[in-house]
Order: structure tokens, then C-alpha cells, then sequence
């Protein structure tokens, strides 16, 4: 079980504090699904990082299989079993697909039809991208997911993937969404899938709303969807008041 008690975070800039994350507290019982999902700098990529450990809550903890982790690093966390897929993965220059694998699910010997499995997963065709480098050659949804593939083969306990929909065409997406049901169905691991798409948001067990730094909502998409669609007209004030203007 994941539990993030009363995380706020917030950074200094040009001597004026700025909050970031405001006190976020968030309990995931093992192989669920949860979606974050909220606005642009709604603070969901941040949380991720606390999780993870690339960013260090200012207050609060995040607790794991009811042991504090706040104070571990990242490398101690992936040793617990997280693992996280960046909204904007890095590359590798010199380094391959099949490297990349094999590194991560750990096996020296890993054959070439499970890296296959693995970027089959991702609607991607091994023969056409084993051996080359995670380079600026790749295009940015291909990055997107041979990472994403790296999770998978890595095998986490508790995945965290920030919205791995970016940039990928939509029949990769489709494939995707399948791969995330069946390891959902499998219950495998706890998947945190940051967000913005209603197939992925569908899939989810609870639904997170951050905003402002905030938890707006939770609950099934079937709960949030109609307080997200009220939002969306809420915060544009030329909307809202055309909104009015029609009744
Ligand atoms: N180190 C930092 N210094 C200053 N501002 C930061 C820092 N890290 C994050 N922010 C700000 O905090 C807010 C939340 O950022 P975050 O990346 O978590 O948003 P997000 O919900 O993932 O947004 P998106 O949907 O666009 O990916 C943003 O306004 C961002 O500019
Ligand atoms: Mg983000």
C-alpha cells in the first residue's frame, strides 16, 4: 500500500515562496489503479516525483508497505519495486533498445522475444528497433515508448507513469490501454497513471483530481467526470460568463 500523508512542497523564487503542493494526502491499496488527472500545473508530475523520490516534499510523508520512505533515494526506492516513466523521457545516446531491456528487467541473457513481448506491448515491432540508440533519432512518441516498454520489462510493484499517452499515435494508444487493462486485471502491480485521456481515466479504479496543488476530487470516473466538465466552464471567465449570458 502507497500512502502520501499531508505532502505539501514549495520552492523560493526571486525571495517569493511559491506552494506548490498543499497538503496531499492520498492512500493506495495495492493493485489498483489510480489516475492523477487535473489541469496543466495542477502539481500531478510533481507528486509523481515525491513518490519516486526525484523531488523532496517540504512537509509530509510518503509511506510504503507501512515504511517510511520520504528520506530514501530513488535508487533505494527502485529497489523497493517503484518505478517511474517520465512526461518527457531522457535518451540515451550509445545506448540501445535491447540494452535499455535488458537492463531493466535484470536479466544478462534476455532473449529476443521477450524484448519483443515487451515492445509488442507498446505497438512497437522489435525487428525494426532492438538495435537502435535511444538517440535524438528516435521520434519523440517512439522515446515515450520504449520507456514505457522498460517498465514493463523492469516488472515494478508499483508503476508510475506520466501521462503516457503523450505523443503517441492513436493506434499505439489503443494497444497501450490494452496492455494497462491486463496488468490491471492481472493485479500484478499498482499502477499511479497521470492523465488526461477519458480511456485511460475509464480504466481506473479511483480518480484523483489535483489543482492548485490541491485534491479537488476522488472517486470513479463515473463521480468526477460531470465535477471535471463544471470545472472546465468554471475556470474560464469569459465561458463562465456567456454560460450565463445563454440562460
Ligand atoms: N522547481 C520548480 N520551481 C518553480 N516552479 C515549479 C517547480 N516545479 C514545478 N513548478 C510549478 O509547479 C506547478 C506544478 O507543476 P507540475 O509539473 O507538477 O504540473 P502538472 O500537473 O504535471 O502539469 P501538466 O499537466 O502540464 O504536466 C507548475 O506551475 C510548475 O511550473
Ligand atoms: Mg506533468
Amino acid at each position: 500500500m502507497l500512502e502520501l500523508k499531508h505532502i505539501s512542497y514549495a520552492v523560493t523564487e526571486g525571495g517569493a515562496e511559491q506552494t506548490i503542493l498543499n497538503d496531499v494526502s492520498v492512500t493506495i491499496p495495492d493493485g489498483q489503479l489510480v489516475v492523477f488527472t487535473g489541469p496543466n500545473g495542477g502539481g500531478k508530475t510533481t507528486l509523481a516525483k515525491v513518490i519516486m523520490g526525484l523531488v523532496t516534499p517540504t512537509s509530509g510523508q510518503v509511506v510504503y508497505n507501512g515504511r517510511d520512505i520520504t528520506a530514501l533515494s530513488i535508487t533505494e526506492r527502485a529497489r523497493l519495486g517503484v518505478s517511474y516513466g517520465f512526461q518527457q523521457p531522457p535518451r540515451f545516446k550509445g545506448i540501445t533498445v535491447r540494452d535499455l531491456l535488458t537492463v531493466a528487467s535484470g536479466d544478462e541473457r534476455l532473449t529476443k522475444d521477450k524484448c519483443c513481448a515487451y515492445l509488442t506491448q507498446v505497438g512497437l515491432c522489435a525487428n525494426d528497433y532492438l538495435d537502435r540508440e535511444v538517440d535524438a533519432s528516435l521520434s519523440g512518441g517512439e522515446v515515450k515508448r520504449i520507456e514505457i516498454a522498460t517498465l514493463l520489462a523492469r516488472g515494478s510493484k508499483l508503476m508510475i507513469f506520466d501521462e503516457p499517452e503523450a505523443g503517441i499515435d492513436l493506434w499505439s494508444f489503443t494497444r497501450l490501454t490494452e496492455t494497462f487493462e491486463e496488468l490491471h486485471r492481472a493485479r500484478s502491480a499498482t499502477m499511479v497513471i497521470i492523465s488526461h485521456q477519458e480511456r485511460i481515466i475509464r480504466l481506473a479504479d479511483e480518480i484523483v483530481v489535483l489543482g492548485g496543488g490541491e485534491v479537488r476530487y476522488r472517486g470513479s470516473a463515473d463521480e468526477v467526470f460531470p465535477l471535471i466538465m463544471q470545472d472546465t466552464l468554471g475556470s474560464c471567465p469569459v465561458l463562465t460568463r456567456k454560460e450565463a449570458a445563454n440562460r
